[in-house]
């Protein structure tokens, strides 16, 4: 399909979660945002966040400490100045967000009532109930609705950006190529900056927490205009998702056991003090590959969360999502153990930033969970992600105001050739299964250098067939999606692939101990990394 058709805007932002709103909120005092979201406005990583934001808002913690436990958990990889900076400022933001209609949690005095999760040694994460990712979207699409120079088209999917390389110019982002799913036609969105918002890649494993948009656009859209990902292979497997054959998708938060739910066999024994002096409430790598080796070894289906010890009011109280998605399941959340298994969760890894979002494409920013900023590190403090969005939304606007636009005269229209409409969809849902099952399998919680090259060896067969795909056909955001997470599958492998330790997220039978030699990025780029 070719079309002439162009728009232009200040910025563009991809992606409707909590960084890509708020930085829209922030940059629309100085220019005109539009930002293009490819399914509902909130269909984002950020509506489904159930735990909340971390920030220092009590007065027993302090900055110092919410930075300590971010740098342990981060295992040696984590920038300090970035974890000091976005803890310093975070808790301006979460105040921020309260004004804006958030509706955090509050205990008598009116302060914030704090929860508590793995890793954080003290109670730090503001929260709307079990559901804060939700009640923040709300209140930050609410107000976008209604600021005069923000423009939201949902249901558009971002194609490929904008390259002025592909121009005869220097390595610079215009834009993005931008496909109306409605209308099937496709526009060039000519912008001085372009933000990449899209959030996370728990797509590319076969289970996750993540809703369906997680596909890991931006990253790999990024790595193919020749921006640099590092980290890619600190995936994050959080330890409790809900295990029910009707079940998709549904996280039981770490909050529950940070207000004492505990993690038990069938056989009701507690199994967590084996592994780690905090139990239950371990960091996240630590639970997820204890319950791994416990399924393993024991042949069960899932293992338990038990809060049937603790007040019945308080916990269907505190959390009523979670209480009435599981009693539509037959479950009592007071009163039975809920069954529970690890999941694909969050990518710690991603788009190389600064300080303040720019990746190393001129006019190229990435926020949230799409960037690669050195807050996380090895692996991420639980609630950290939220508190990341905020802070480099914030930033990033700040920085966009310097842009300058860089643009060709004329876009060349988007132009599919000789492809013709697609009647085998069977094809792309076999391949998106295919990568989703060997990933898990291959590169999931625990690796070895031969899972990784059996891994390697299918991902590269499968791409060279989904590219043959993209270009016969006409595309379709399917095709979109089925290509970047093919694409950032192969960015995971390929990471770990180099890594020869096991630090953090990525452990490996293979190299068991942490090498203080390799505490160092995973830095891939066109040049050194997988064909793009
Ligand atoms: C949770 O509620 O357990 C998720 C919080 C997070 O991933 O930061």
């Amino acid at each position: 399909m070719a079309s002439d058709m162009e728009r232009e805007t200040d910025y563009l932002v991809i992606g409707s979660g909590i960084a890509g709103l708020y930085f829209a909120l922030e940059a629309a005092s100085h220019g005109r945002v539009t930002i293009v979201t490819k399914k509902r406005p909130f269909d984002s990583n950020t509506a489904w966040a159930q735990g909340g934001i971390a920030a220092v808002l009590g007065d027993d913690d302090s900055l110092q400490d919410h930075v300590n436990d971010t740098l342990r958990v981060g295992e040696g990889l984590c920038k300090r100045k970035i974890v000091e900076g976005v803890v310093e400022e975070g808790p301006a933001h979460v105040r921020k967000l309260a004004q804006l209609g958030v509706d955090f949690a509050r205990n008598e005095d009116g302060n914030f009532d704090l929860g508590r999760e793995g890793g954080h040694n003290k109670r730090r994460v503001a929260h709307y109930q079990d559901a804060t990712g939700y009640a923040i979207s709300q209140a930050l699409l609410a107000a976008v609705a209604k600021h005069p120079n923000i423009t939201l088209l949902d249901h558009h999917i971002a194609v490929d950006l904008l390259s002025m390389a592909k121009y005869g110019g220097e390595e610079a982002c215009f834009g993005a190529y931008v496909l109306d799913r409605e209308q099937g036609s496709i526009v060039a969105i000519v912008a001085r900056a372009t933000i990449l918002a899209s959030g996370g890649a728990g797509k590319v494993y076969i289970y996750t927490s993540n809703p369906d948009v997680a596909t890991g656009d931006g990253m790999a859209m990024a790595y193919r205009i020749g921006a640099q990902v590092s980290n890619m292979e600190f995936v994050q497997f959080h330890p409790t998702v809900l295990y029910h054959p009707h079940a998709k998708s549904f996280l039981i938060s770490e909050t529950l056991r940070g207000e004492g739910g505990k993690l038990r066999l069938a056989d009701g024994s507690e199994f967590m003090d084996d592994y780690h002096p905090l139990s239950s409430l371990g960091p996240r790598d630590v639970v997820a590959r204890a319950i791994d080796n416990e399924l393993k070894r024991s042949g069960a289906d899932s293992v338990f969360l038990d809060m049937t010890h603790l007040d019945a009011d308080f916990v269907r109280n505190r959390f009523p999502t979670i209480a009435e998605r599981c009693k539509t399941l037959g479950i009592d959340i007071a009163v039975d153990p809920i069954p529970v298994v690890p999941a694909a969760h969050y990518q710690c890894g991603g788009v190389v930033c600064d300080a303040n979002g720019q990746s190393t494409v001129k006019n190229l920013f990435a926020i949230g969970e799409t960037s690669s900023t050195g807050l996380h590190g090895a692996c991420r403090l639980a609630s950290n992600s939220l508190l990341e969005g905020v802070v480099f939304g914030a930033r990033a606007a700040e920085a966009v105001r310097h842009t300058e636009l860089i643009r060709p005269s004329r876009v060349a229209p988007w132009r599919s050739g000789n492809a013709t409409d697609s009647n085998d969809a069977i094809v792309v849902a076999l391949n998106w299964e295919e990568v989703r099952r060997f990933m898990w399998s291959y590169v999931g919680i625990v690796r070895s250098d031969k899972r990784l090259e059996r891994a390697l060896r299918r991902i590269k067969l499968l791409r060279q067939e989904i590219s043959e795909y993209y270009w016969d056909f006409k595309i379709n955001s399917d095709i979109i999606e089925l290509r970047n997470l093919a694409l950032v599958a192969h960015l995971i492998i390929d990471s770990a692939r180099r890594r020869k330790e096991s630090r953090g997220l990525h452990y490996t039978l293979d190299y068991l101990e942490k090498d203080p030699a390799q505490a160092r990025d995973t830095v891939l780029h066109q040049s050194s990394g997988p064909p793009a």
